[in-house]
């Protein structure tokens, strides 16, 4: 697409935005006003499951779930090791404790071989294992169908980080975070679909995780607000967060269409260079969201320096694993061989809908 046919659109949807955004202002009702049910109808639409609730954060959407499914001190739950804190922080923000996995070369995402392996050595310790949570890191979908399968075998329950992943699919349209008991995503405005701050959302198809997720994210309410039946957070969307997600969302397909595009292109022009994240179109089992466009390569410090003369912003993520962070090095656990590779390896380039042919092309150009 030509620039000013993308800066069109672009501004077009940005003025759909201030016009909504003016619209919650004036109307007062900043906290839970009417946009956010019709946003969570929409989302689990969207999504294809029957409940959506929303909260004030990803990082709270993972703590939210495992509240929800009632897990804490004493449980384990699987991680993997490559990924963003917050998905092991929620694990121990519960007083549960997170075993860290490793990660698959090419998806960047939990290795079932490695989980089952580490599930039973857990069974064999005498732990409880009792949850995995699956992360679909960079947009594309975790292997679920594999995994859904696993914990099945093992009667563990499944947790979708969805958190970056929000917009890809399994082959058969299968939406991202509809995968798990119960799936979470984060609105941070990097995110496939960000807002212009904070936000989250949790998805499930069980009424019970539901009704108990709507009471945890207003304080553990009852029947109304004051009966508080449990202990819970505040943890809800703003309305203007809400107004500016529906029109985000009526754009989002788009959106997709030009990550997909860039993505594509990318991949074209950088074949043979250095390792480009898999095709998925190639593989033939999902679709990415690209919340991340990132290469592996030897010298990806190199790289990086050469983008960062030329002005051009590029970013590692993520630098350091689950197992060698400093909060959970009282867990002793060994450090996993693939996500550390991919610690010294990986590049996320710029990536968004917007960006040009041009702009694809110089940032491919010094690589
Ligand atoms: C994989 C993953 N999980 C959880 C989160 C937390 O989301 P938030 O920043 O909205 O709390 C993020 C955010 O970067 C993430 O990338």
């Amino acid at each position: 697409m030509q620039f000013r046919d993308l800066h069109r659109q672009y501004e077009a949807m940005k003025a759909e935005m201030d016009e909504a955004l003016l619209g919650a202002a004036r109307s007062g009702a900043y906290i839970m006003g009417p946009q956010v049910a019709e946003l969570e109808q929409q989302l689990a639409a969207y999504v294809g499951v029957k409940h959506c609730i929303t909260c004030a954060n990803g990082t709270d959407a993972l703590r939210l779930a495992l509240m929800a499914l009632g897990i804490g001190p004493g449980d384990t739950v699987f991680v993997p090791d490559f990924t963003f804190f917050a998905t092991a922080e929620a694990v121990a923000m519960v007083g549960a404790t997170p075993i860290f996995v490793d990660v698959d070369k090419d998806t960047f995402n939990i290795d079932d071989n490695d989980l089952c392996i580490k599930i039973r050595d857990n069974q064999n310790k005498g732990l409880a294992p009792r949850a995995v949570i699956a992360v679909d890191l960079f947009g594309r979908p975790a292997d679920y169908d594999s995994l859904q399968e696993v914990c099945e075998e093992y009667g563990l329950l499944l947790v979708e980080d969805g958190a970056q992943g929000f917009g890809g699919f399994l082959y058969d349209d299968r939406k991202n975070c509809s995968f798990g008991d119960i799936s979470t995503t984060s609105f941070f405005p990097a995110k496939p679909l960000g807002c212009y701050g904070d936000g989250g959302a949790l998805f499930t198809n069980n009424d019970d995780y539901a009704a108990m997720l709507r009471s945890l994210r207003v304080h553990g309410k009852g029947t109304d607000k004051y009966d508080n039946v449990r202990l819970g957070l505040n943890s809800r969307l703003d309305t203007l967060q809400a107004a500016v997600l529906q029109v985000k969302l009526r754009h989002f397909d788009e959106e997709l269409a030009a990550v997909n595009r860039v993505a594509d292109k990318y991949n074209c022009l950088l074949q043979g260079k250095v390792k480009t994240p898999k095709v998925p179109v190639e593989m033939g089992w999902c679709t990415s969201s690209w919340a991340q466009y990132t290469i592996q390569a030897d010298n990806r410090d190199e790289i990086q320096a050469r983008l960062k003369a030329a002005g051009i912003p590029s970013m590692v993520y993520y630098p350091r694993t689950m197992s060698r962070q400093t909060a959970f090095a009282h867990l002793g656990q060994q450090p996993c061989p693939i996500a550390d590779r991919l610690s010294q390896t990986v590049l996320s380039l710029p990536m968004h809908p917007y960006m040009t042919d041009e702009e694809i092309e110089t940032v491919a150009s010094l690589i």
